[in-house]
């Protein structure tokens, strides 16, 4: 299937989305992010898939929503269309999707980014939520996803100023995961994808389930739903396989289910 404003390669067990607008630094029209969705939802169902990387250019992952695209609507509008929420979607994926960052993430970019599992940054990477200069808010999760990501303190001064930050203050405030160079971003994300897909994609699954509900749960509730899916992953054949490869010292042979 081709799509207009993203590329989709698979390398292996690996996916690779590019956004792909470059005279919008990949401003995140509506149909953008239909592709996006579409695009992961056909992957996310493929079982011989275990990793997405999601990235832009070297200059932009993403300059924000697209606000030639917003200028005009009218309040009643963006409630009918309910603007942005396709976006749900793209974060109930359930195949691990990290982000490769190389220039701008801002706006609805950052937000994006922050609704992948974790970011890897290019050194050059830049990291806001500009929305307040255009009269606005962030719209797509900044202020919840950015609030947890870095703490109150520099989410509420970055929304308020909408002062950017760079990789090393988004990595030293827990944004992002990891500071790569940016003309090794791409081989690197691809890489730490390769080695997730990897893994058993069952036990991947559920690792992204729980990391998840600790967002969504008070710690005890939190510690027992994990130790609940770690009881039931001891139904998968991967668990014995894995085990049993350790046991027998040799490598584990996954089949993903
Ligand atoms: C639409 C955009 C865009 C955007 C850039 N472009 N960002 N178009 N929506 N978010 C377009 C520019 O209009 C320009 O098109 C082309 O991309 C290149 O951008 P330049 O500004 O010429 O590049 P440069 O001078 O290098 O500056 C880069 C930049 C700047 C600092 C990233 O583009 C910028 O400030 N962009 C907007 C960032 C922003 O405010 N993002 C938040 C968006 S609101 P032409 O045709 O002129 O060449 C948002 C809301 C989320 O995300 C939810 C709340 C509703």
């Amino acid at each position: 299937s081709s799509y207009e404003n993203i590329l989709v390669e698979t390398r292996g067990r690996v996916a690779i989305i590019t956004l792909n607008r470059p005279k919008a630094l990949n401003a995140l029209n509506d149909l953008t992010m239909r592709e996006v969705v579409a695009a992961t939802a056909e992957l996310d169902a493929n079982p011989e898939i275990g990793c997405f990387v999601l990235t832009g250019s070297e200059k932009a992952f993403a300059a924000g929503a697209d606000i030639k695209e917003m200028s005009e609507k009218s309040a009643t509008q963006m409630y009918t269309l309910d603007w942005f929420s396709g976006w749900d979607q793209f974060t109930s994926r359930r195949t691990p999707v990290i982000a490769a960052v190389n220039g701008y993430a801002l706006g609805g970019g950052c937000e994006l980014a922050m609704m992948c599992d974790f970011i890897l940054a290019g050194d050059k990477a830049k990291f806001g939520q500009p929305e307040i200069n255009l009269g606005i808010i962030p719209g797509m999760g900044g202020s919840q996803r950015l609030t947890r990501a870095v703490g109150k303190a520099k989410a509420m001064e970055m929304c308020l100023t909408g002062r950017m930050i760079d990789a090393e203050e988004a990595e030293r405030s827990g944004l992002v995961a990891r500071i790569v160079p940016a003309a090794e971003l791409l081989d690197e994300a691809i890489r730490t994808a390769e080695l997730i897909a990897s893994k058993s994609k069952v036990a991947a699954t559920m690792v992204k389930e729980v990391v998840n509900a600790a967002y969504e749960t008070n710690l005890q509730q939190g510690v027992l739903y994990e130790r609940r899916v770690f009881h039931s992953a001891f139904a998968s054949e991967d668990q014995k396989e894995g085990m049993a490869a350790f046991v027998e010292k040799r490598e584990p042979n996954f089949q993903h289910r």
